[in-house]
């Protein structure tokens, strides 16, 4: 088994982003092979499982195929896997950690599959090398992940462990936060890239204004995380590593650090609490200097008057009676501000609540259909043109 050997690589998202994951991807110069709701495919070997670890923002894990083969039972599934070279992947000293989905009426049990694999695995590195791996649920060193689907089976090496969309620097989260990969998600949707203003009212633990201002520096994410599942791996290659960090951190620096500001970041919330712990979060991820936060109501959050730019908000969209007749008019405000004081500006609202949605009373240039966790929700885009074209498309919604 060789560090260069190519196979399929799985790149797995949330549902709902694998046509922005594929953009990324594809950004990164790869060949896409085939997309589907929960990830994207391409070919390539452990150096690109690096290499996208390092590089993807709206990605979970990276999963590396080391076998796909038909399975009727635990003992074919045993034999498959512990047919694979595993003394060339980890060594006995190293702690595996095996996680499986499974679909198949022939067991029901994921853990006694897992446990099915985690045997021929340390079993088959035991009888190479004299010795075996201790083996667990903690996936901060090697991870086998395998998908048992009808009477197929695939194998991976998960290169991640951790998701590559945890990124570290949210030490403080306030009410409600975005998971990292869907807040950048949604700022590359809007289209963002640094070189206009954007405007984050209702900031929460700051995780919109924050991708958006590694977006803008070309900060590489996977520079924030030291420790990822394929250095725990015989494929990893740690002078390849350091090489592709030392690039990656040239790159970042060429925008971030030598002269490059973006268009100004502004970052409000109500509440004092999540304000400062948004500024925490900024600096741990070294982009606070990029951003200016404030405290206020979301309707004066300072918007530079006949400019043109981004307002990016994710209001609360509850789901407990009586929390709906407040959120109400919390979106009408929204409305009504979007209308005074955004002109020029496009607008983004992040909502959960389709009927909520309705409430901003201005006309969708687009619903863009997303998800958070299992909730489906929408980016709601307003076009706030001035002159003529204001009047026409700030049209109230249902005139
Ligand atoms: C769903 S949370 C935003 C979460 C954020 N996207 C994150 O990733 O952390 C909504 C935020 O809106 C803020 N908020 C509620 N009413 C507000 C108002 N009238 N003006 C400004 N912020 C408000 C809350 O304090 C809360 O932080």
């Amino acid at each position: 088994m060789n560090r260069e050997d190519k196979s399929t690589i799985l790149i797995t998202c949330a549902k709902g982003l694998s046509e922005i994951l594929s953009g990324e991807i594809a950004a990164l110069g790869y060949a896409v092979d085939s997309i589907h709701e929960t990830g994207v495919e391409i070919t390539g070997d452990m150096y690109d499982c690096m290499k996208l670890n390092l590089h993807l923002r709206t990605a979970f894990n990276i999963l590396y195929l080391l076998k796909h083969f038909e399975c009727r039972n635990p003992d074919q599934l045993y034999k498959q896997t512990a047919a694979l070279p595993w003394e060339e992947m980890i060594l006995p000293e190293e702690y595996v950690c095996v996680i499986g989905r499974i679909e198949t009426p022939t067991i029901e049990n994921t853990m006694f599959a897992n446990l099915k694999i985690k045997d021929a695995i340390v079993d088959r590195i035991l009888q190479k090398t004299g010795a075996r791996p201790n083996s667990g649920k903690e996936r901060g060193n090697a991870v086998v992940q395998a998908y048992w689907k009808g009477e197929k089976c695939w194998i991976y090496l998960n290169t991640s462990g951790q998701k590559v969309s945890d990124r570290n620097y949210r030490k403080i989260p306030c009410k409600a936060p975005l998971r990292e990969s869907l807040a950048a998600a949604i700022i590359l949707t809007t289209g963002y890239d640094g070189s206009q203003p954007l405007i984050c009212p209702m900031c929460g633990s700051g995780t919109l204004p924050i991708e958006a201002a590694l977006i803008a520096s070309r900060r590489v994410p996977g520079l924030m995380r030291s420790n990822y599942a394929f250095m725990h791996t015989l494929l990893y290659d740690e002078d390849a590593w350091q090489q592709m960090r030392a690039e990656a951190l040239k790159q970042s620096k060429k925008r971030g650090k030598a002269g490059f500001i973006p268009a100004p970041i502004i970052a409000t919330d109500i509440d004092p609490e999540c304000v400062r712990s948004a500024q925490r979060n900024a600096m741990t991820a070294g982009v606070d200097h990029l951003i200016d936060f404030s405290v206020c109501d979301f309707a004066e959050t300072p918007i530079e008057p006949d400019a043109e730019g981004i307002i990016v908000m994710n209001p609360e969209y509850g789901m407990r009676l009586g929390e709906i007749e407040e959120l109400e008019l919390l979106y009408a405000r929204i409305g009504d501000f979007f209308k005074q004081k955004c002109a020029g500006y496009t607008g983004y609202i992040f909502t959960g609540n389709p009927q909520l949605g309705k409430k901003i009373g201005l006309r969708t240039s687009r619903k863009i259909p997303f998800f958070n966790a299992s909730i489906e929700c929408r980016l709601l885009k307003y076009e706030m043109y001035r002159g003529t074209r204001k009047k026409k498309n700030a049209a109230i919604e249902n005139e």
